[in-house]
Parts: structure tokens; sequence; C-alpha cells
């Protein structure tokens, strides 16, 4: 009954920790692309091809289904899978939805006309590629009107945390917000849009001031993947037993994991 998590590299793993306090007892099989890192300067052919592949692995772990906790792949390839590539027994699922859902105040499968909601001034922070697909506008303009979107592009974040690099990436998250607020001075609220940008979190929040709202995607997918269990549980696939797999180095990925998680991780090479 294992599902599979997958990441370009250390960041989905923010993702796991929350399905494994939401959901205890499932077997979570986490597959790091840690040889291809970072996936948010490639192209979106790219993308789509190396996410394919890291899917096929999981699925021969036994895991029928995988999240998707990148948003780079949820954003960049996740919707050409869905139409192209994926067989009638296996799902992937994405983790922008649940996150937009959280912000336009939504349950699951409320597919009513955009309305407008609280927030009205938002902004986002996510990689190169995932701000390039403007995947995070398109699903909000589904759910809501009236909301000002500015979206940062957080070059070298990704890279300096799969480099254990914390100083660089504090001092990167540090300028990145700063730029954004030239453009928007007053946020209301924050979207990490990156799995990669909670192990910064703490950064941000300082960086953006105590009066804005960081929305974090960890727990909401972690609570959408329990609701969509109970709707699908013909998806838990037959995999029994929870594994962390790279194709890195498996032990400078155990160290970097370690470092920024705060627990002994042990990777194994795909
Ligand atoms: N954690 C990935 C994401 O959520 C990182 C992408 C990358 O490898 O650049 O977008």
């Amino acid at each position: 009954m294992a599902v599979g998590v997958f990441d370009s590299g250390i960041g989905g793993l923010t993702v796991l920790d929350a399905i494994t306090r939401r959901l205890p007892d499932l077997p979570l099989v986490y597959l790091g692309d840690n040889a291809h890192a970072p996936y948010g300067v490639r192209t979106h052919d790219d993308i789509f091809n190396l996410t394919c592949a890291a899917v096929e692995r999981l699925w021969a772990e036994g895991c029928d289904l995988v999240i998707l906790a990148c948003n780079t792949a949820s954003a960049a390839a996740l919707k050409r899978m869905q139409e192209t590539w994926i067989p009638a027994d296996k799902r992937v699922l994405g983790v922008f939805v649940p996150m937009i859902e959280a912000l336009t105040e939504r349950q699951w499968g409320d597919n009513s006309p955009p309305r407008e909601v609280a927030v009205k001034h938002v902004a986002l922070f996510a990689t190169p590629a995932t701000v390039a697909s403007r995947a995070f506008q398109r699903e909000l303009a589904f759910r809501a009107i009236g909301v000002d979107v500015e979206a940062q592009p957080c070059g070298g974040v990704v890279d300096a945390i799969e480099q254990g690099d914390e100083i660089l990436a504090e001092a990167l998250v540090r300028s990145h917000v700063e730029a954004l607020k030239r453009r928007m001075p007053h946020p209301q609220a924050a979207v990490l849009g990156c799995t990669h940008y909670p192990l910064m979190e703490s950064t941000f929040q300082d960086a953006l001031g105590a009066g804005v709202k960081v929305f974090s995607q960890a727990n909401l997918v972690a609570e959408s993947l329990a609701d969509y269990l109970v709707r699908r549980p013909e998806f838990l696939g037959k995999g029994q037993e929870s594994k962390f797999l790279t194709t890195g180095d498996p032990k400078a990925v155990s160290n970097k994991a370690t470092q920024f998680l705060r627990r002994r991780i042990e990777f194994q090479a795909a």
C-alpha cells in the first residue's frame, strides 16, 4: 500500500514529513532526482522527460499513486503527463492545486465560478520554470477574481540548498524578498511555491515581516492526500516498505537531508 513521493532533490522531504505526520501507517517511497537538480532552470521538455523517468521508477517500487512533491514538475510537466502518458491504473498528483484551494477558501471538487476572496495581493516565490509556466496564475483564475499576483523567480535558492549551503540560501532568499517588495511593497500573503523553500521558511517570514501570512504546501498536500485515499483506496500500491532513493550520491544526499530536516535520513541509490 505504498505511495511514491517525488522531487528533483531534497525539497519534497518537507511534504513527506507532513504526510508521515498525517498518515503515520502509510509506507512512503521517496525519490530525489538529485543527479539532475535543479529542475527550475531546465526546459519544459527536459522536465517532462526527467519526471516521467522518475515516476516510472516509483511505479516499479509498487507505488501506483505518485505525488509530485515538486512545483516545477507539477507546473511544467503534470498536465502533459496526465493528457498523454499516465495509464488508467496509475495516478500522479501535483502540489499546486491544494495550495490554491486553501488560498481561495475552497473545498476539493468545488467547481463553482471564480469569486472574490479575502486576499487581494499575493507574492509568489518559485523557481524560474514555475514562474515562466504561469500555472499558478492559471489555476488561481479558475477559482478567484481580483487577486493581484506578483511572482518572483528565486534563482539560485534550490542550488544552494542542494549544495548544503545554508548561508548562501539565506542571503538569496533575503535578496529575492527585497526584489519582490520593490514591485509589491505590501503583500498580504506569500506563497512558497517550491517544496525546497519551507526549509528556509523562517528566513522568508523574517524578511517579509510578521504581518504577511506565509502559505507553505506540506500540510495542505498531506491533508488532500488523506482525503484522496479515502475516496480512491484502489490507488494504494502493493509496495510495503518505506525507503529513500536518490539518483545522486547517497552519502552526500543523506548528509544534506539530515542537516536541513534535522533528523537522520538514509538514502540509497535509485
Ligand atoms: N522542489 C522543487 C519545486 O518545488 C525544486 C525545483 C528545482 O529542482 O529547481 O519546484
